[in-house]
């Protein structure tokens, strides 16, 4: 069964004590989700445990961490470890934000390793695909897109894809308040579930949750979400305020 995920990225934003409010809020005003209908909150490392802690009771809200390290532990100073990323509450996990490939320098190889790590220790994963400008002026988006998912996901055997979500964000998009149209995320979408489809069969494709990120906000969620193949967003911006926030998730609940 095929999932609608509404997931917050915060990205580098909020203190330990401005993230409880935010979260104190949407728990507040928190519509009650049914089991295909989930919510991820993708906090800073530092408030992971303490979010985990103030949504464990509320059904179908989820914590994700922003990316992990490839590694399962050792002299790594500063990194982070998918175990202890579980062990603090996590669920999901958000690898090759573009974020993180721009200015971290993360490589398909790199996010490959990354995702085994994550799904060894039992996180799932948010795998982040999407284009630059550069790429849609040109018009080879899809054959881009289609290279991300091969060199950072497909060597995954298939019963591994219960746990991947996949995120589709043009970069031109994210924080840009451009949003793609309906017709061009659902047209990429549509693309992505027949590539997935072609490597691993109809069945993992279909049940395959692909979810667009970039400038998602209430007011054009819910055109967004209505697209067949769109199953909800990766919300940056727009997660950082309840009420925005919020009616999101009223999107995703209503699509
Ligand atoms: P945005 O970010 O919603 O602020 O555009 C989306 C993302 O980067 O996940």
């Amino acid at each position: 069964m095929r999932k609608k995920i509404v997931a917050g990225n915060w990205k580098m934003n909020l203190t330990l004590d401005e993230g409880h409010q935010l979260v104190a809020g949407i728990v507040k005003n928190l519509p009650e989700l049914n089991s295909d209908r989930q919510v991820v909150i993708a906090p800073p490392f530092i408030n992971i445990q303490h979010t985990f802690y103030q949504v464990e009771d509320t059904p179908n809200i989820f914590i994700g961490a922003q990316n992990c390290h490839s590694e399962d532990e050792g002299a790594y100073t500063g990194e982070i470890s998918a175990a202890m990323l579980k062990n603090a509450g996590a669920e999901y996990v958000i690898i090759g934000h573009s974020e993180r490939r721009e200015y971290f320098n993360e490589t398909d190889a790199l996010l490959a390793k990354k995702t085994d790590r994550a799904l060894d220790n039992g996180l799932k994963v948010i795998f982040c695909c999407g284009e630059s400008l550069d790429v849609r002026d040109a018009g080879t988006q899809n054959e881009f897109v289609e290279a991300q998912l091969k060199a950072g996901l497909f060597h995954l055997h298939k019963h591994q894809l219960v746990n991947v979500v996949i995120a589709y964000e043009p970069i031109w998009a994210i924080g840009t308040g451009r949003t793609a149209s309906a017709q061009q995320a659902q047209d990429m979408h549509a693309h992505i579930r027949k590539v997935v489809a072609e490597q691993y069969g109809q069945a993992p494709a279909d049940n395959m949750t692909i979810l667009y990120g970039g400038s998602c906000k209430p007011s054009n969620a819910a055109e967004l979400f209505a697209c067949a193949d769109v199953d909800g967003g990766l919300i940056g911006g727009a997660s950082l305020k309840a009420a925005d926030f919020t009616g999101i998730i009223d999107a995703m609940i209503k699509a």
